[in-house]
């Protein structure tokens, strides 16, 4: 099958929006680095250009796989499949694009997840894990201009950050993107752009953001699988 690398010549002109073919994606995913990193399951990933998620695609595939590796029972791969999830970001200028990077991403999820669930641990798909991972992709994926950090109606660029806590337990966080860059020195590339940025910004994303933030939503400490209640404290 022919996969489409661009959508017409005036978007490659003005937005430089050119797709990754999914082998040349898995020839750069398996990179020993970057599968080190695939396999550690709490390193984060950021893609400041993520167009309709070539690259976040592959390594939500790859990353349940390694969660699956590491969980002895479908209630541990529950857990374990929301926080390998939790880890990967993706910023996207075009509204069209950001549409489909979410629904990549919840439909990769969904099948991936109930697949494993099923075929490895003979159980049954838990509907409070797709909810909540519906919220974590939600969160993770954001509309905006990574240059610029804010989204189309200027507002700053928020994600949030998935603590593991003890008990199964996790601590959403939320930050400004600018936050985020200015304390943990400037990550990530976008075409075009003088300012460079790594692809892959691994783990330590949220290590140093300060809470000088503008008025944040405060997250109440919650089971992995209750992420989709949105509780606030
Ligand atoms: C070369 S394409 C790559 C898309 C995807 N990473 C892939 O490999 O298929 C670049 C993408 O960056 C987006 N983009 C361009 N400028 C941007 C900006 N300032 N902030 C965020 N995204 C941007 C474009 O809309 C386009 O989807």
């Amino acid at each position: 099958m022919t996969e489409n690398i661009i959508k017409s010549s005036e978007r490659v002109k003005d937005h430089g929006e050119v797709f990754t073919p999914k082998r040349i994606v898995k020839l750069m995913l398996d990179q020993p680095e970057i599968q080190a990193k695939i396999n550690d399951l709490t390193a984060t990933f950021f893609e400041p250009s993520a167009g309709e998620g070539a690259f976040l695609v592959e390594l939500l595939k790859r990353k349940l796989k390694v969660a699956a590796d590491k969980s002895s029972s479908a209630k541990v791969f529950n857990t374990k499949s929301l926080i390998a999830l939790s880890t990967l970001y993706g910023v996207e200028l075009l509204e069209d694009n950001v549409e489909m990077l979410v629904m990549n991403m919840i439909t990769t999820f969904n099948l991936e997840y109930s697949k494993i669930i099923s075929e490895k641990f003979a159980g049954k798909v838990n509907q409070h894990v797709l909810d909540s991972a519906k919220v974590i992709i939600q969160a993770n994926m954001v509309q905006g201009n990574t240059l610029e950090k804010t989204t189309s109606d200027g507002s700053p660029i928020i994600f949030s950050e998935w603590k593991p806590e003890s008990g199964n337990k996790v601590q959403r966080a939320e930050y400004t993107f600018e936050s985020i860059i200015n304390q943990s020195g400037p990550t990530g590339t976008v075409q075009g752009a003088t300012e460079e940025v790594d692809l892959f910004a691994d783990t330590g994303f949220f290590e140093d953001a300060k809470k000088e933030e503008p008025k944040m939503k405060q997250y109440a400490l919650c089971s992995w699988t209750s992420i989709y209640k949105q509780k606030i404290e």
